[in-house]
């Protein structure tokens, strides 16, 4: 059996990017007989991005009843919140240790605060936490004390997984035994990066996100037709592949509708007509999914007895990799 997992930050609600890009993939790939699926809600990151205890705990809760409602079979899938393995804190630590300072310096996110810092003229780490340097370790940890095969994530992920696999490199070197699985990045080329409404990657960061459940249809539909477009009327051809609308509507159609879609915009279709066959076609998928998500998201206890039960499972695993971690690495108990 293939081991395949990956995780959300708890710090926004679930958009189209994360259901396309993450979701929706791993949901599928959670159904095949051959892959063993660990899926949860990196809530230990969310700290990284918000000090906001109550958004924290809301996302976590939307984020939970988002990959229900999207199908996941908790009874078929190791469903649980980062924060409720203690195992990964403690093999951050172990992984701190072996990583090169070089390494995190190089890493996305980092870079992006340094250099922005730089243009302001500000010293080069104003503002930066040891919890924003640290993140791809504790993205390692997740990955490792699983020892998952594939994480499934879009394109701004893939950095990640390349240091995750850097990482458990060097500790296999250094500790002399193949502890850990190197994990490879596993991408949907397709939709790899969703655009949001401006055509940038859709990201609560950029805040140009089409939420999934929240807002109901009436929200989907606005947030649909604030998506930029040229200013070519009606009768005009349109562009398909400089719009973002388009890759958005292909992220969800069939190759046959894209194909008619495409055709409709060589055609010269409004462009709120565009947004409107856009609206209906995603709202297709995401109404009946809307429905259970409402229905789950009343019942947050009901989750949490999930969740709890998934940590259960999850610990099974990790739990006697860290034993033999603390072995090796020469912290084993003199009694
Ligand atoms: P996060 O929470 O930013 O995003 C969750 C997943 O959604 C994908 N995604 C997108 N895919 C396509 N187009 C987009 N516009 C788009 N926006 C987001 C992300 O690539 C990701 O797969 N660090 C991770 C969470 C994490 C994790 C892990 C993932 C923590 N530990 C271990 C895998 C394995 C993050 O912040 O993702």
């Amino acid at each position: 059996q293939t081991r395949v997992l990956t995780g959300i930050t708890t710090t926004g609600t679930p958009h189209l990017g994360n259901y396309v890009g993450a979701i929706r993939p791993a949901v599928a790939a959670s159904r095949r007989a051959d892959v063993d699926a660990f899926y949860f809600m990196a809530d230990y990151h969310a700290l990284i991005k918000s000090d906001n205890p109550e958004r924290i705990e809301r996302s976590r809760l939307e984020i939970a009843a988002t990959w229900l409602a999207a199908g996941l079979d908790p009874g078929r899938v190791t469903f649980y919140r980062q924060s409720d393995i203690p195992e990964i804190p403690e093999l951050t630590w172990f992984l701190t240790c072996v990583t090169a300072k070089g390494l995190l310096n190089r890493a996305h996110a980092y870079k992006a605060s340094v250099d922005k810092n730089t243009e302001a003229g500000e010293d080069s780490d104003a503002g930066v936490t040891a919890g924003l340097y640290m993140y791809p370790v504790l993205m390692a940890a997740d990955i490792l004390a699983f020892n998952a095969h594939k994480v499934p994530v879009g394109r701004d992920q893939i950095q990640h997984i390349e240091m995750a696999r850097d990482i458990a490199q060097r500790f296999n070197h250094i500790y002399g035994r193949e502890f850990f699985v190197l994990p490879e990045v596993q991408i949907e080329e397709q939709v790899a990066t969703l655009p949001g409404l401006d055509g940038r990657k859709m990201s609560k960061s950029y805040d140009n996100t089409i939420p999934l459940f929240a807002g109901g249809a009436k929200h989907l539909r606005e947030t649909i037709m604030r998506i930029v477009t040229d200013s070519r009327a009606p009768g005009e051809p349109k562009n398909p592949d400089d719009s973002a609308l388009f890759t958005i509507y292909q992220a969800f159609a069939s190759a046959d509708e894209t194909a008619a879609f495409r055709q409709s915009l060589l055609d010269g279709i409004g462009w709120g007509e565009a947004k409107q066959r856009l609206f209906e076609r995603i709202e297709t998928d995401v109404a009946p999914m809307r429905e259970q998500y409402e229905a789950l998201i009343a019942k947050p206890a009901a989750i949490e007895d999930i969740l709890h039960e998934g940590a259960q499972k999850a610990r099974a695993t990790a739990t006697p990799l860290l034993a033999e971690l603390r072995e090796a690495i020469g912290l084993r108990s003199m009694a």
